[in-house]
């Protein structure tokens, strides 16, 4: 019998229900975004990400179980990202998920959001070899795990201080292009020339693993202020694509280093950064010439989703990782940590 998991993902701004057959197999993903909300603010507002997502998160999962051909009978465990994300937003899906356990009664499997970004590598692919090393960036983290076995994460390398897409993200507010912003510098770098600029690669010479993004975000800022106070237009196709290549170079570089210094031949490329063309792009031109095969799961698998969820608790639930239903729900949370 396939094992059927259906998952839920609060975290942030998405709310997603996904079925997922035998930890690879997404046999629906719904996803209702919230960012046309938040766009006028600039950045997710966390009590009104709460409040939209408790009135999304019924017809999302309803959508999702249609979509997946199947029943509520059907499902053999109910998943939730339980932290890192916002409380309040995590609250809504996982008192959602705490009710569909208790009323159906179906185990509940609490996830960590960093584990799912990296379990949406296995999305379709269920034979990638351990081990393997993930670059997981997204909008709140940027670290390089290291996972000998499932779920046996060893984290060799984080940021000092901004998220790499945070930095996007920050740096398209002070250009007025908008939120979320990583993919729209991607889309005015097109236009522009990534030499323009010579910005900072932080750390690059150093004998780390880590990233330090706040310098970069400093540089963009000095050199858009000194335009703005000569009242000349800003290059924003250059510094955009300028910018952008200063995060590719030290993503690049340092997946490199900890590639061969932990001598693995699979790395992987996840979260909502992962969906950068150019980054998917040199990352793999860069390994390939090392004979390091990456992999990256589709756009829609890089961002926020539920899918990643059902993955990654497929591998909870085969170590018999179970919660109980006072789980809680955790801000802040390493990626090693199991939420119950
Ligand atoms: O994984 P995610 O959806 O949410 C978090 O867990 O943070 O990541 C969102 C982040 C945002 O900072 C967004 O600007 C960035 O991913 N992002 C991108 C792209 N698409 C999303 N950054 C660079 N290029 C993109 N195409
Ligand atoms: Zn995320």
């Amino acid at each position: 019998m396939p094992e059927r998991i259906l998952a839920i993902e609060t975290s942030c701004d998405e709310t997603s229900v996904a079925v997922v057959e035998d930890g690879y197999k997404v046999l629906s993903n719904e996803i209702s975004s919230q960012i046309d909300l938040h766009k006028i603010y600039g950045g997710v507002v966390p009590e009104i990400a709460s409040r939209r997502h408790l009135k999304n998160i019924l017809p999302v999962y309803n959508t999702a179980l249609a979509d997946s051909g199947l029943t509520i009978a059907d499902i053999d465990a109910i998943a939730v990202t339980a932290g890192p994300g916002l409380i309040g937003a995590l609250l809504t899906g996982l008192s959602f998920a705490k009710a569909l356990s208790f009323g159906f009664n179906k185990p509940l499997v609490t996830v960590n959001h960093l584990a799912a970004h990296l379990y949406a590598s296995f999305i379709g692919h269920p034979d990638l070899k351990l081990p393997l090393l993930a670059l997981v960036v997204s909008g709140g983290h940027t670290e390089l795990i290291y996972l000998e076995e499932h779920l046996k994460f060893q984290r060799i390398g984080h940021t000092r201080d901004d998220a790499a897409g945070e930095a996007f993200d920050k740096i398209a507010r002070r250009l007025g292009l908008g939120y979320p912003g990583g993919p729209i510098i991607e889309k005015r770098a097109l236009h522009g020339n990534e030499t323009a600029f010579d910005f900072p690669r932080a750390l690059a010479k150093e004998a780390t693993l880590d990233f330090s993004f706040s310098g970069l975000k400093s540089a963009v800022i000095n050199v858009i202020h000194r335009y703005e106070q000569r009242n000349d237009q800003v290059p924003i196709n250059d510094i955009a694509a300028s910018f952008q290549q200063a995060i590719i170079d030290v993503l690049t570089l340092n997946t490199l280093k900890a590639a061969q210094l932990m001598k693995v031949k699979q790395v992987v490329l996840t979260g909502g950064v992962a969906a950068n063309g150019s980054l998917r792009k040199q990352m793999m031109t860069r390994l390939h010439q090392h004979d390091i095969k990456l992999s990256y799961p589709s756009k829609i698998f890089c961002t926020d989703n539920a899918a990643m969820v059902g993955v990654a608790a497929h591998y909870y639930l085969s170590q018999g990782l179970i919660a109980d239903l006072d789980a809680s729900a955790y801000a802040n949370l390493p990626i090693d940590q199991h939420p119950r």
